[in-house]
């Protein structure tokens, strides 16, 4: 297979959490293969995600699912130009597991190595296979993270604010408990809410007034649990209507002020809580009403895969930027490491 040194076939690994997924990118939107191995089943007995078998998990997944993605792409490793992985945030033993495996695969086959920030992959994964990143407010929302984000271009970020608590994923998936809903919280509370009734409970929509930009989710998930405990006889429809609606609420108004602050005309939503479409619907009406421009996320990209890590190794092949292979997985990457600047 001829290689192009314009659109480099890259193969890309992801195991920050309960995940292990495998894509193959061929430039900036050649989508040749985006396999995703979801550990939930393993994890649901434990009532969270536990590190270890997290780690045992992707130790066994990830050389058949590299080998099936290369299958579905119809190449051979040979035809690879890079090998790219997660190095952070994330859990350390699943982390090492994607990365030592990416990291080998380069050593081996003398490739460029692109260690990638799991979070610049959501910030990107709007604008999946576009040569241009426009100027936008990202707003990221996850089950380990909640970001505001002004993306001038790819490279130059600048937080404008974040969660101090919670993560708007992470208030889905303990309200969800506390419903007694399976783990992942946040579809089973988007398919409760439908039926719930508007307004017969109203919920802290906690530092929504408040003049910055960060969030704070933990009271919300506090208020659901009292609330339940006063009235254990209360509807679990209308409150995770209620609990949708204030979350909601915050995201909105707290991504329309960013976009005002920032002067920017757009609105990038990424994360896995960017599939709820309650939460699209009201962005796009307020967003509109502002005349703000929004872009979500195909579902496929916006829970943890590889297609957009591999979007962001193919941004770095572009700019020259490998990562050498001593580079240590970071569990506690922030946000920071993005180098983030005007
Ligand atoms: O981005 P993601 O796959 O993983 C992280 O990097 O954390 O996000 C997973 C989170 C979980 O908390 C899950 O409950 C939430 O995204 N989520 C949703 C929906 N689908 C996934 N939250 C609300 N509504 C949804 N439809
Ligand atoms: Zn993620």
């Amino acid at each position: 297979m001829q290689t192009d040194a314009s659109s480099p076939t890259l193969l890309a690994v992801e195991s920050s959490c309960d995940e292990t997924a495998v894509a193959v990118l061929r430039g900036f939107d050649g989508l040749l293969a985006s396999e995703v191995a979801s550990q939930v089943a393993e994890h649901a007995r434990f009532g969270g995600v536990v590190p270890e078998v997290a780690s045992r998990n992707h130790l066994l997944t990830t050389p058949p699912l590299v080998e099936r993605a290369l299958g579905t792409a119809g190449i051979a490793l040979s035809d690879l130009d890079g090998v790219a992985a997660t190095l952070g945030p994330g859990l350390a033993p699943a982390l090492l597991v994607g990365s030592s495996f990416a990291k080998g695969l380069a050593l081996g086959r003398g490739l460029p190595f692109y260690g990638i920030n799991h979070m610049e992959g959501h910030l990107l994964s709007p604008f999946f296979g576009r040569r241009e990143i426009p100027e936008h407010v990202g707003l990221v929302v996850s089950g380990g993270h909640t970001l505001l984000v002004h993306v001038r271009r790819f490279g130059a970020y600048r937080l404008l604010g974040r969660t101090l608590d919670d993560a708007a994923g992470e208030a889905f998936d303990k309200t969800a408990k506390l419903l007694g809903l399976p783990y992942p919280g946040g579809p089973e509370i988007e398919k409760l809410a439908r039926s719930g009734r508007p307004g017969r409970f109203t919920l802290p929509e906690a530092m929504r007034g408040s003049g910055n930009l960060d969030f704070s989710f933990s009271g919300l998930k506090t208020a659901v649990r009292y609330l339940l405990e006063k009235q254990p006889d209360a509807d679990r429809a209308d409150v995770a209507r209620a609990f949708q609606e204030a979350v909601t609420s915050v995201l909105v108004q707290k991504s329309l002020r960013a976009a005002r602050q920032a002067n920017v005309g757009r609105i990038a939503v990424s994360g896995g809580v960017g599939c709820n479409r309650f939460l699209q619907d009201a962005l796009q009406r307020e967003a509109t009403a502002a005349g703000l421009e929004v872009c979500f996320t195909p579902n496929a990209l916006s829970t943890d895969n590889a297609a957009m890590i591999a979007f962001v190794a193919a941004w770095r092949a572009a700019s020259g930027h490998a990562s050498g292979l001593d580079e240590e997985v970071r569990p506690n990457l922030s946000f920071e490491w993005l180098g983030a600047s005007d």
